[in-house]
C-alpha cells in the first residue's frame, strides 16, 4: 500500500508545457489511494483543461478566487484549500511562479493557497535549460528550500524548445516515488523495528476443545497498523483472530498457543526497538492434551493446568535497547495491579484498561485506557475508537521515550 493512501493531495499547476503531464500525475495519485484536488493558475489552463483534471481527480478544479456558474458565485477559499491538504505539490512550477512563491506575490489563487498551506510543499520545477540554470532561478529554488519546501529536481533531456539539457519536469512516476520516499523517511518510526502481540491464545484440551479468552485482536491490530503508518517495520504476532491487516506493510505471524507466541516473539525480539504486548495470553494450559476427543462420561471432569511462560516478563528480563510496553486488563484494584505488572515485568510503560469501564476491553471497537510510564506518571485518555487509542499510545511512547 502506498504511504499516500488516504492522504489529501493538493496539486498546483502553473503555466508550463509540462502541465500536460499532470493528467497522468493525477491518475497516479488517485491510484495510490489519495484524494486529489487541483488548483491551477489561469494561464495553465491553456496547456491542460480543468475538465481533464477534474474528471481524473473526481473533484472540481479551481483557479479563481471567485467561481461563476450560471446562477451563483462561489468564493474559493485559499485558506480552506491550504488546510485541507496533507501535501501540496506544485508541478510544473514555472520560473514565474517560483519567483512569486519566494516574494509572496499572491496575485492568483495558487500562490495565495501556497502561502496559506501548513503542510509539506513539494515543488517540481520545469523550464528551458537556460532559465533553469539562471542565477535568479537557482537562487529562488535555494530560497524556497530554505523556507522548508522540498524541491524535486528537474531532469535532463529533450526540452519543448528542442534543446537538450536540464529543466524537464521530473516524470510523474519519479515525482510520486520521490514524495513517497520523502514522506516515509520523515515518519517518526522510520527505520525502527516494532513488534506487537495481539489477540488471544488457545490452549488445547483435546483435538476439538481449548481454553481461550474473548480477545478479538482489534486493539493489537490497530497498534500494528498505526506503527506501520508511522513508518516502522512491523512484526505482528497474532493469536487466532478474524482481524486483517492485508493492506498494510506488516509481517504477520499467526500462532495459536502461548508457547507458540513465546517462540515467535523471541525469534524477533533481539532486533526490536519497540515492543507492545496487547495479546491476552492464557496464563495456564492443560498439563496434558488428550490425543482423542474426551468422552462425556463422568458428572465432573477435572483438568490439571500448568503455568504458561509469561512472555512479557521474559522479555523484560533480557531487555536491552527495547522500549517494552505491556497491557493490563483488570477487573478490580486496577491501578495497583497495573503498577505491580509494570515493576515485576521490568516494563517502560503499561496501558491499563478496565472491564469496569463502559466501552472498554474485549471485542469492542472502542477502548478507554490509562498510560502509565516507568516513573508512574499517568495519562488517561477518553473513550474512543481503538484506532484513536492506538495513535495516542504510540504518540505517548514517542513523547516520553527515544525509540
Ligand atoms: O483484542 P481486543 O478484543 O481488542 O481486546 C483488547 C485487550 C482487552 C485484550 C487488550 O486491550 C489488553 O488489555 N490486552 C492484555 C490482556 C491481558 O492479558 O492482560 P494481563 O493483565 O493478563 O497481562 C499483562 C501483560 O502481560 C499483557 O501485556 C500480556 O500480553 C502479557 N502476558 C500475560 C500473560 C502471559 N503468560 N504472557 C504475557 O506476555
Amino acid at each position: 500500500m502506498s504511504i499516500l493512501s488516504g492522504k489529501n493531495i493538493l496539486l498546483g499547476v502553473t503555466a508550463g508545457i509540462a502541465a500536460y503531464k499532470t493528467a497522468h500525475l493525477t491518475r497516479l495519485f488517485v491510484r495510490a489511494g489519495a484524494q486529489v484536488k487541483v488548483v491551477m493558475t489561469p494561464k495553465s489552463m491553456e496547456f491542460v483543461t480543468p475538465l481533464t483534471l477534474s474528471t481524473l481527480s473526481k473533484n472540481p478544479v479551481v483557479s479563481e478566487f471567485i467561481s461563476h456558474d450560471e446562477e451563483n458565485e462561489t468564493w474559493n477559499s485559499h485558506v480552506e484549500l491550504g488546510l485541507w491538504a496533507d501535501y501540496f505539490l506544485v508541478a510544473p512550477a514555472t520560473a514565474n511562479s517560483l519567483s512569486k512563491m519566494v516574494k509572496g506575490t499572491a496575485d492568483n489563487l495558487l500562490i495565495a493557497t501556497y502561502l496559506s498551506a501548513k503542510c509539506p510543499v513539494y515543488i517540481a520545477p520545469a523550464m528551458d535549460l537556460d532559465m533553469y540554470k539562471h542565477p535568479s532561478t537557482t537562487q529562488n529554488l535555494d530560497n524556497l528550500a530554505s523556507f522548508g519546501n522540498i524541491i524535486i529536481p528537474a531532469e535532463t533531456g529533450e526540452l519543448a524548445s528542442g534543446l537538450i539539457g536540464e529543466g524537464r519536469m521530473a516524470e510523474p512516476e519519479t515525482i510520486v516515488a520521490f514524495m513517497e520516499q520523502h514522506i516515509q523517511k520523515s515518519l517518526p518510526l522510520y527505520g525502527k523495528n516494532v513488534l506487537i502481540t495481539a489477540g488471544p491464545t488457545y490452549e488445547s484440551i483435546d483435538p476439538v476443545r481449548f481454553i481461550g479468552n474473548h480477545s478479538s485482536g482489534k486493539m493489537g491490530f490497530e497498534l500494528a497498523k498505526q506503527a506501520a503508518g508511522m513508518g516502522a517495520n512491523v512484526v505482528l504476532i497474532a493469536g487466532p483472530s478474524q482481524q486483517s491487516c492485508d493492506d498494510f506493510p506488516i509481517k504477520r505471524i499467526d500462532v495459536t498457543s502461548a508457547q507458540e507466541m513465546y517462540e515467535a516473539v523471541f525469534q524477533y525480539y533481539d532486533q526490536m526497538h519497540l515492543v507492545i504486548a496487547a495479546a491476552a495470553v492464557a496464563d495456564y494450559k492443560p498439563v496434558e492434551v488428550a490425543s482423542q476427543k474426551i468422552k462425556k462420561s463422568e458428572d465432573q471432569l477435572t483438568l490439571t493446568l500448568v503455568k504458561n511462560p509469561d512472555i512479557l516478563a521474559a522479555m523484560g528480563k533480557v531487555k536491552k535497547q527495547q522500549i517494552l510496553v505491556g497491557f493490563a486488563l483488570e477487573t478490580e484494584n486496577e491501578l495497583e495491579n497495573a503498577l505491580g505488572k509494570l515493576k515485576r515485568k521490568n516494563l517502560d510503560a503499561i496501558v491499563l484498561n478496565s472491564l469496569q469501564d463502559f466501552g472498554a476491553g474485549f471485542q469492542k471497537d472502542t477502548n478507554k485506557v490509562t498510560f502509565i510510564d516507568r516513573f508512574e506518571n499517568k495519562t488517561t485518555f477518553a473513550l474512543q475508537s481503538k484506532k484513536e487509542v492506538a495513535k495516542d499510545i504510540i504518540n505517548q511512547i514517542l513523547t516520553i521515550y527515544h525509540v
